[in-house]
């Protein structure tokens, strides 16, 4: 190859394209053609190549065949394109499976699963640890001077998990460096409940759903296993090219895997997002969730652009309905993507197979073939658009003066425990009471036009005005002290119902809660909690009104003051928010859900009282949402409508420039149902 190796579009670069798998079209070259043509014509920059393509680089063990991607790489370079060149550990060769069986997962009730489907290797098997590092290893020789590679796609949404034999074995050699001998387990495990009490590490198993302590160990055992699982496949990407990036692909807030501490290993932070709006009136909350996501990756990112890995360019195929995007929904959720820091947009798919599970999946191609379709000029028009918004991509998302944590250590505690309410109810998250709780507070901000930074419990909070720490269930002293330094510097806190109840083995802090001294910072006693039916409400009275659901605790006053009460159940009169004046800032516990309205209330007036900024200086109806990114000496502002309705907005004295229609917008603008203006201020 004699092309010269272009420079990546690292930071100020846009990367657009699709997971795309050359490998199943190899007996029809004409196709392959014509995808590169169609790739130039919808303005194409790279493709993920190779993710579940094992059995055509190796048909036969240590046997492989590189002719067909050298070819593509070629093709790929000679255009000036891009390829994120995955590993392909996702899926397993049969020849593989079929011959190491120990490469297989078994599943609760000790089963092996037999050869086939994806995802589903063992973490811990040796084998399948020694294989995947040979393959990358070719492939790293292979390609680390190639021009078009860009970046190593490593595995592909690493998930689930393993009962085997040599998982449980990892699992108990994982406790012992833990704890390091059985007695500090026992106790840190609270044993002598039920005779749980461990005489012999072999003794501990994989599936007792009765130990909470065990669950919670057991769940960061499975994200140890799989983050160590991608760090051994790519030591030989490090060796061989240590200036080629790697990263992969996330699952947003995905239970299994605590993304912050993955971030501390990948270079770039993508993530996957396959949003499922209904259609229903307020079908707009689903597209904030959608940016709660990108949040969240923005925030792991730390202030460098991030990738929209996959997502689909019209349905997928594995919803109970797959419905099309709306008109205008696609371009929304690529620039909701953009205007929340990513500067990638890749579909999954480029090209429906003619076969396989994903035959029906949304592509930008279609079965059809040609430049024809809906869904391609789709994705051509917004292939021209991303390409003119160059500027964008070199101006950064503003940091926010709103933090809020999102802790999978909570999450994981709180799942593990029985007792506090399964949410009813679909969506991003499904069943999941710790995200609904934090997205319940990313939604009122949104609605409030406050831009909110997701941060880890390890992040440095003393920048931000306002901490959100929405349900921290599990609570560390170290933490808790953070908490109140926090606040000794002058910042607001604001804590939620089942905040401060464990530890770090899930045991309850003794002495009231919120525990580890948090009580004593919200000046509160958290008596006992109230599980409420799905349909069930508690009235809300007092500085905000309207209504609590799904969980209501009774609360004490010792210290602070109520703003707000129940106004039913035996409890009414008893304190449902407080505020604590601390020596320097205030500490504000809301002890229950609360339904949007009294959220949005509340952050209203802490905007009001902190003097906190909002995105755009308009009154902005609900569904309507106004980000921003910016550079040293540009400012860039994208305009949403979530909604199903045309809303008329009131830019009062702002006048921005329009990039879609080159025109300036002054007055009041008109925004049609999902219709998104990208204005530069
Ligand atoms: C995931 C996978 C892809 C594909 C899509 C379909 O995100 O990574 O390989 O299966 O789902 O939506
Ligand atoms: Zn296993």
């Amino acid at each position: 190859m004699n092309y010269e190796k272009k420079p990546i579009p690292k930071q100020g670069g846009l990367f657009y394209g699709a997971d795309y798998n050359p490998d199943q079209w190899q007996h029809a070259p004409e196709i392959l053609e014509r995808d590169i043509e169609l790739m130039k014509q919808a303005g194409v920059t790279s493709a993920s190549i190779g993710i579940f393509a094992w059995t055509s680089l190796e048909p036969k063990e240590d046997h492989y065949e590189f002719a067909w991607l050298d070819a593509v790489m070629d093709r790929f370079a000679k255009e000036g394109m891009y390829v994120f060149l995955a590993t392909p550990s996702g899926s397993k060769p049969m020849w593989l499976s079929e011959k190491y069986p120990e490469v297989r997962r078994v599943n609760k009730d000790g089963i092996r699963d037999a050869s086939g489907w994806r995802h589903n290797h063992c973490l811990s098997s040796p084998i399948y640890r020694k294989k995947t590092r040979a393959i990358n290893a070719q492939l790293a020789q292979r390609y680390k001077n190639h021009p078009a590679l860009a970046l190593w796609h490593v595995g592909n949404e690493y998930s689930g998990e393993c009962h085997c034999e040599l998982c449980r074995s990892a699992f108990q050699d994982w406790l012992k460096k833990r704890y390091k001998n059985l007695d500090a387990l026992n106790s840190a495990w609270w044993s002598s409940f039920w005779n749980h009490t461990f005489t012999n590490w072999g003794q501990i198993q994989t599936t007792d759903a009765s130990i909470d302590a065990l669950q919670l160990d057991w769940l960061r055992f499975i994200n140890d296993q799989h983050l160590s699982f991608m760090l051994n496949e790519m030591v030989p990407l490090r060796e061989r090219t240590p200036d080629v990036p790697c990263m992969t692909n996330f699952m947003g807030t995905h239970e299994g895997t605590n993304y912050w501490q993955w971030a501390e290993h990948v270079d770039i932070i993508a993530n996957d997002l396959y949003p499922m709006p209904a259609d229903c009136a307020d079908s707009w909350r689903y597209s904030i969730q959608s940016d709660f996501i990108h949040s969240l990756m923005r925030g792991m990112s730390g202030g460098k652009p991030w990738m929209l890995l996959e997502c689909s360019p019209s349905s997928v195929n594995w919803g109970k309905i797959n419905k099309l995007k709306r008109p205008n929904a696609h371009r929304q959720e690529v620039l909701q993507a953009v205007a929340n820091g990513a500067n990638t947009i890749h579909y999954f798919q480029w090209r429906k197979g003619r076969g396989g599970f994903e035959k029906y999946h949304g592509a930008v191609v279609d079965h059809e073939g040609s430049n024809q379709s809906r869904v391609f000029q789709d994705c051509a028009a917004i292939g021209r658009e991303l390409n003119q918004l160059s500027a964008v991509y070199g101006a950064d998302c503003p940091q926010a003066e709103v933090a809020m944590l999102y802790d999978w250590e909570s999450r994981w505690a709180l799942n593990a425990s029985q007792g506090p309410k399964v949410l009813a109810g679909g969506g991003p998250f499904k069943g999941d009471l710790y995200t609904k709780l934090c997205f319940d507070h990313y939604e009122a901000l949104t609605c409030c036009g406050i831009n909110v930074d997701q941060v880890s419990t390890k992040s440095e909070f003393s920048a931000y005005k306002v901490l959100i720490l929405p349900a921290l269930y599990l609570v560390t002293q170290e933490m808790a002290d953070r908490i109140y330094q926090f606040t000794q510097g002058g910042g607001q806190v604001v804590a939620t119902c089942l905040t401060g109840y464990v530890d770090l083995s899930n045991c309850c802090w003794l002495g009231g809660f919120p525990g580890a001294g948090l009580a004593e910072l919200f000046g509160i006693w958290n008596e006992e909690l109230d599980n409420l039916d799905d349909e069930e409400r508690v009235k809300v009275m007092g500085q905000f009104s309207g209504f609590a659901r799904d969980i209501a605790e009774r609360i004490h006053l010792r210290g602070a003051k109520s703003i707000a009460q129940a106004g039913s159940e035996f409890y009414a009169g008893h304190p449902l928010i407080t505020e604590h004046k601390c020596e320097v800032g205030h500490a504000f516990y809301l002890a229950a859900r609360f339904e949007s309205a009294v959220l949005v209330d509340f952050y209203q007036s802490l905007a009001t009282r902190f003097d906190l900024s909002c995105t755009l200086d308009a009154d902005l109806p609900l569904g309507v949402v106004f980000r921003r990114r910016e550079s040293a000496d540009k400012k860039y502002g994208f305009l949403f409508n979530y909604t199903q309705e045309t809303h008329s907005i009131d830019l009062k004295e702002h006048s921005f420039l329009d990039f879609a229609v080159s025109s300036n917008c002054t007055g009041k603008l008109e925004l049609k149902p999902y219709e998104t203006r990208v204005l530069q201020i």
